[in-house]
């Protein structure tokens, strides 16, 4: 087994000529948070695109748990445990908390043709459902439609749909995009927690996350990677610190 759960080689993406992503060797070690980091239209989010088959690359390669995956099925990537929360697993609204995790866990189980055929499924459902929701804090929420439910906490929720699919590998693009401290702190300990025994690789602006949360950072810049390391080396990294000019973001995360 590779110490690399993710690995992508010369991985490239152009838009009529365009490099959004050019040439992207990206490694994630097994059982890191692995952060994704740079300044507005770096290529961040299309990478993310690429990686779930959302877009095809116009060159290069992506490694998943020891296969080239880079032309199967989005699909067929997910089953193997690639999963990029709010994709497969948005929420919808006017269900209850409850109701929208059961929904993920059908997806999982209901390809698993043996589930079905047990009189206890439908326990055996609702028993996962609770335990999710109780892994993400959010059992007290169970009968509340989800509309209702303040937005971290619909975030949190939405990490637990994607969690029923039981993913190898999470993809997290901005998971505490505007929320406020207290819904801040919260998901990034739920996220620690929901690391354990799974890669994460997540998109991440609010720097004092990713130098709180992040095992490993790979900073990408008008499509290419500029630096990779600890949050350590690359804070100090003048070429990083340039990239990062006009803000103090680098220096003000550390704490
Ligand atoms: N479908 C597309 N067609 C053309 N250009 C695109 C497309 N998607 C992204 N781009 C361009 O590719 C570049 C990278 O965009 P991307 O969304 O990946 O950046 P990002 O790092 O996620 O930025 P942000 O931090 O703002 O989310 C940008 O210049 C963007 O305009
Ligand atoms: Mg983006």
């Amino acid at each position: 087994m590779s110490e690399f759960i993710l690995e992508t080689n010369g991985l490239t993406k152009e838009f009529k000529g365009f490099a959004a992503v050019s040439d992207v060797n990206l490694k994630v070690q097994r059982g890191h948070i692995h952060a994704l980091i740079g300044p507005n239209g770096a290529g961040k989010t299309t990478v993310f695109n690429l990686l779930t088959k959302f877009l095809p690359p116009t060159a290069g390669t992506i490694r998943f748990d020891g296969r080239d995956v880079t032309h199967e099925a989005p699909a067929a990537t997910a089953r193997r445990g690639l999963v990029r929360s709010f994709q497969i697993s948005a929420t919808f609204p006017h269900l209850t908390v409850m109701e929208n995790v059961r929904i993920g866990l059908q997806r999982k189980l209901g390809t698993e043709y043996h589930f079905w055929r047990s009189e206890k499924s439908l326990d055996v459902l609702n028993d996962k459902a609770m335990a999710l929701l109780e892994a993400v804090d959010l059992a007290s929420f169970a009968d509340t439609v989800t509309a209702e439910m303040p937005y971290g906490r619909k975030r949190a929720l939405e990490i637990a749909t994607t969690l029923a699919l039981e993913p190898k590998m999470m993809l997290l693009d901005e998971p505490t995009q505007g929320m406020g401290n207290e819904d801040i702190s919260r998901v990034v300990d739920l996220i620690r927690k929901v690391s354990a025994n799974r890669s994460i690789l997540m998109v991440e602006h609010n720097l004092s996350v990713v130098a709180n949360l992040c095992d490993r950072i790979t900073v990408l810049t008008r499509g290419s990677v500029l630096a990779e390391g600890s949050y350590d080396e690359v804070s100090k990294d003048p070429s990083v610190l340039e990239a990062y000019v006009g803000s103090d973001d680098m220096n003000d995360a550390h704490h």
